[in-house]
């Protein structure tokens, strides 16, 4: 039971009804919490903790994108998380990590610049919620008519609740037109991302996707570009109209939720054998580095202790 679980807030643990805010906090009304979602995942030691180093990294870089000050160190931060995972008891499931201010403020700048931090961990389908689960593992995605955030209206890089109403009302209107997803392009209309993917598509058996400076820096997509290479899979990161989507030979969006989920259908244009041969070999690779089976992989399973 998600409430009867412990929260780390502040450097305790603290029990989940206390794990609050104002609404006039600075961080509930200006959308400034930054957060980070993390898998963990069942392996033969335990449960492990997918690429720890590297969403603590992004968090403190969404951090000082805002100006923020983080009340304690990386390695401290790491190991706050860690700790409320094996409190948990849970095997696998994601790990929700926040930055908020919870000062009372009117102002459009926060008081002060240290953050708060608050650690929850849930199942994965906690976090589901009366979200639809994809039928047959696969989506149908619209493009959107909102375009992905311009990199030079707010830092995109940084996960702050702010900018994910970009993300919202994409994935609303892909809801009311009758899609699952939606695929949101840059404000030159290059393809970008989901509202909270990142997106690839397969071409003559490589893999592409849209380059960073529009997009978040997704650590599902970082990896897989490199899990891709030692696969033998060719990678490009570029620009990519939205003509690539027409001449895919498989299409799926990524991300630390989601993993791989595979499109089986992009407006009109339907994908025949979903998931195809790529996808499902990546896919599989991915299952067995997440299962901590994959022994050039295993650096970056980070075990709870
Ligand atoms: C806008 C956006 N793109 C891509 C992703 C995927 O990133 P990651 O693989 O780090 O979860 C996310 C994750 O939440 C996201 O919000």
């Amino acid at each position: 039971m998600v409430n009867a679980r412990a929260v780390y807030l502040s450097g305790e643990f603290r029990p989940w009804d206390e794990a609050k805010v104002h609404l006039m906090s600075h961080s509930f009304g200006r959308g400034s919490a930054i957060f980070e979602v993390i898998g963990f995942h069942e392996t033969q030691a335990g449960p492990a903790v997918f690429r720890l180093d590297e969403y603590v990294s992004r968090f403190a870089k969404s951090a000082s994108l805002l100006e923020m000050e983080l009340p304690l160190t990386k390695a401290e931060l790491q190991e706050a998380i860690l700790q409320t995972v094996k409190r948990s008891g849970l095997s696998s499931g994601l790990i929700k990590l926040f930055g908020f201010y919870p000062e009372i403020s009117f102002a459009i700048l926060p008081p002060q610049k240290k953050i708060q931090v608050a650690v929850f961990v849930f199942t994965k389908e906690e976090t589901l919620g009366n979200k639809r689960e994809p039928t047959n593992h696969s989506v149908t995605a619209c493009i959107s008519r909102w375009r992905r955030l311009d990199p030079d209206t707010v830092p995109i890089e940084a996960k702050v609740a702010a900018n994910y109403v970009n993300g919202m009302v994409a994935r609303q209107e892909s809801r009311a037109k009758g899609f699952d997803y939606a695929i949101l392009l840059d404000t030159q209309g290059f393809l970008a991302e989901g509202g909270t993917e990142s997106l690839f598509v397969v071409r003559e058996g490589g893999l592409l996707t849209p380059t960073l400076g529009t997009i978040l820096h997704s650590i599902t997509r970082k990896s897989l570009l490199e899990v891709a290479e030692t696969m033998g899979i060719k990678t490009f990161s570029g620009r990519l109209s939205q003509g690539s989507l027409d001449e895919a030979e498989e299409i799926f969006f990524s991300g630390t939720s989601t993993k791989l989920l595979p499109v089986s259908q992009v407006e009109n244009r339907i994908l025949s054998s979903v998931p195809g041969p790529v996808t499902r070999r990546l896919s599989a690779r991915i299952e067995e580095i997440t299962a901590g089976r994959d022994s050039q992989f295993k650096r970056w399973l980070f075990p709870v202790t």
